[in-house]
């Protein structure tokens, strides 16, 4: 198996008014190409404070992350990000296609490649013909398919996502966890998610980190060893994502 990223002994210190916050201490793990991991742990541990360093926004006090075998200093090639608050996420002065259009930019596609890409996108994430409609004119649940189909009209290699169903219904959310599981297969994508929901964590996911402490460490790395493909019935109802779920949980408030 090949190894997409490698997060090797980094640690986080945040300055403050009352000295030196440590946030996240000598974290390292491995992402393999095509996993699915979960990043989980308690609010305020650091998850996203990790989700950002990977995105190269900002770089780690000491330690190194490396993507597709290149170290990084900024926000790596093939990377795409999706955050958890659609509304602040897409322009809502441009229609979908040109919010998608402004992110390819830099791609510098022929037009006739960048329809393309914007069509095949939205079609992938069930929004084909919304192409011409406003952010403001879809329901919460669509906005948020239309910052994934931004993501992978770049063709990303790797899709790193904050806490992206925090506030759809739980419908939605359902639909939208099965939308990522197909990206991944129908892309090839490695996906890295933080998510505060362990439930959604162990459904989708390959591999579960958790984050426990402060600073944070790893504090167990769980192998989600549930056949794919998953299904919302089948698999939550398995036995064994029930013992996963709360094995889990039990590391997230520091039971075990
Ligand atoms: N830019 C920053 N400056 C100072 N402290 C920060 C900064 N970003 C995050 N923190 C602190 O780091 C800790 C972890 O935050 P965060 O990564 O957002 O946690 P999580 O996503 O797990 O809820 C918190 O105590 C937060 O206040
Ligand atoms: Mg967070």
């Amino acid at each position: 198996m090949t190894i997409e990223i490698s997060i090797r002994n980094v640690c986080m210190e945040f300055p403050g008014a009352d000295g030196v916050k440590h946030v996240l201490d000598n974290i390292s793990y491995d992402v393999q190409e095509h996993h699915f991991v979960s990043i989980v742990g308690p609010s305020g541990v650091g998850k996203t404070t990790l989700l950002r360093l990977l995105t190269g926004l900002m770089p780690p006090t000491s330690g190194e992350i490396h993507v597709s075998g290149q170290r990084i200093s900024g926000p790596p090639k093939g990377l795409a990000v999706v955050l958890q608050d659609y509304t602040r996420s897409l322009m809502p002065w441009l229609t979908v296609e040109k919010n998608i259009a402004l992110t390819l930019r830099k791609q510098k596609l022929g037009r006739a490649n960048m329809r393309e890409r914007i069509e095949s996108s939205l079609e992938e994430v069930g929004l084909a013909g919304t192409g011409k409609s406003y952010p403001w004119q879809l329901s919460g649940g669509m906005q948020q398919r239309a910052s994934i189909a931004r993501a992978l009209a770049t063709r990303p290699d790797i899709l790193v996502m904050d806490e992206p169903f925090a506030s759809v219904d739980a419908q939605t959310r359902f639909d939208l966890e099965d939308l990522v599981l197909k990206v991944r297969d129908d892309f090839g994508i490695t996906t890295v998610m933080v998510t505060h929901d362990i439930d959604e964590a162990v459904y989708l996911s390959d591999e579960i980190v958790v984050l426990h402490g402060k600073p944070a460490q790893v504090r167990d790395v769980v192998t989600v060893d549930i056949p794919f493909p998953r299904s919302q019935m089948a698999t939550r109802n398995n036995p064994h994502f029930a013992e996963l779920r709360t094995h889990v949980y039990a590391m997230v408030r520091g039971l075990e």
